[in-house]
């Protein structure tokens, strides 16, 4: 069976919902904060991995960053394409799954924002892709990921939540914790006047400490745990969970 992150009716069908205007817009702010957190490379080459609409790349091009944008959705690389076409900015978009996408000391920065990071159900997967964003930084680059953490779904979980999209869709979704606390399972229907689509599918979570010791196992010498974008502390009040994960450390830089 096809996996369900391949399916692009899936991300056709939550669009409305996932990246309203207001989101896309947010895009600008959470680069701006995702460069100021410490050791992070503030110019030459960058990798947005899972870049969806291409919101961070375009704000990520418009500071001056060669930008390589990579996704396995089509639905999302042509909005990215058309995003990047209005901002009148030079962006390589490229339709690959980032298990595979991989090119040896080739980035500065690499982000992974807003959980793009998780999808896969063998754990091996997972353990490559942040292999290949490791071979894939140059020598002083950094990752910056932010997925939603153990610590953080513990602190605010909600089985149901419903959502209306500003064309009046309406999102209902349905949660569970499942595999002793590893993945988070979704039940996500979209009712669309007369047409109604669920979809079933989950996302590993990661405690803090995990996703660092994934890190370390996969290469990155130092691993930096925030709690959001703006550098707030990883602790009870966090809102996310941010790493800096820097390929060979601080020291060289
Ligand atoms: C939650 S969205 C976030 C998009 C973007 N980072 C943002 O914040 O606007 C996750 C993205 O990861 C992409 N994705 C999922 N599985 C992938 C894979 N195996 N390889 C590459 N991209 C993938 C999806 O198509 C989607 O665009």
């Amino acid at each position: 069976m096809a996996e369900w992150f391949a399916d692009d009716s899936l991300w056709e069908a939550i669009y409305p919902f996932e990246f309203p205007d207001a989101v896309i817009a947010a895009g600008e702010t959470q680069v701006a904060n995702a460069l100021r957190l410490r050791g992070v490379p503030q110019s030459g080459s960058a990798l947005d991995l899972g870049c969806g609409p291409g919101r961070h790349a375009i704000a990520l091009a418009s500071r001056g960053f060669a930008v390589t944008a990579v996704d396995l959705s089509a639905f999302h690389l042509e909005k990215a394409k058309q995003n990047v076409a209005k901002a009148r900015l030079a962006i390589e978009l490229v339709q690959a799954d980032m298990r595979a996408f991989m090119r040896p000391e080739s980035f500065d920065l690499t982000l992974s924002l807003f959980t793009s990071f998780g999808y896969f159900d063998d754990a091996a997967d997972a353990l490559q892709t942040l292999q290949n964003i490791h071979r894939s930084l140059r020598q002083a680059g950094a990752l910056v990921m932010d997925v939603l953490s153990k610590e953080c779904l513990a602190r605010r979980f909600q089985p149901t939540t419903s959502q209306k999209a500003p064309d009046g869709s309406v999102l209902f979704q349905r949660h569970a914790i499942v595999d002793d606390w590893t993945r988070v399972s979704n039940e996500w229907t979209v009712v669309a006047g007369s047409r109604v689509r669920t979809f079933d599918f989950s996302v590993r979570v990661y405690s803090g400490r995990e996703l660092r010791d994934l890190l370390v196992r996969a290469g990155f010498a130092s691993v930096e745990l925030y709690g959001g974008l703006d550098g707030r502390p990883y602790d009870l009040e966090a809102e996310r969970l941010v790493v800096v994960a820097s390929k060979h450390g601080r020291d060289a830089r």
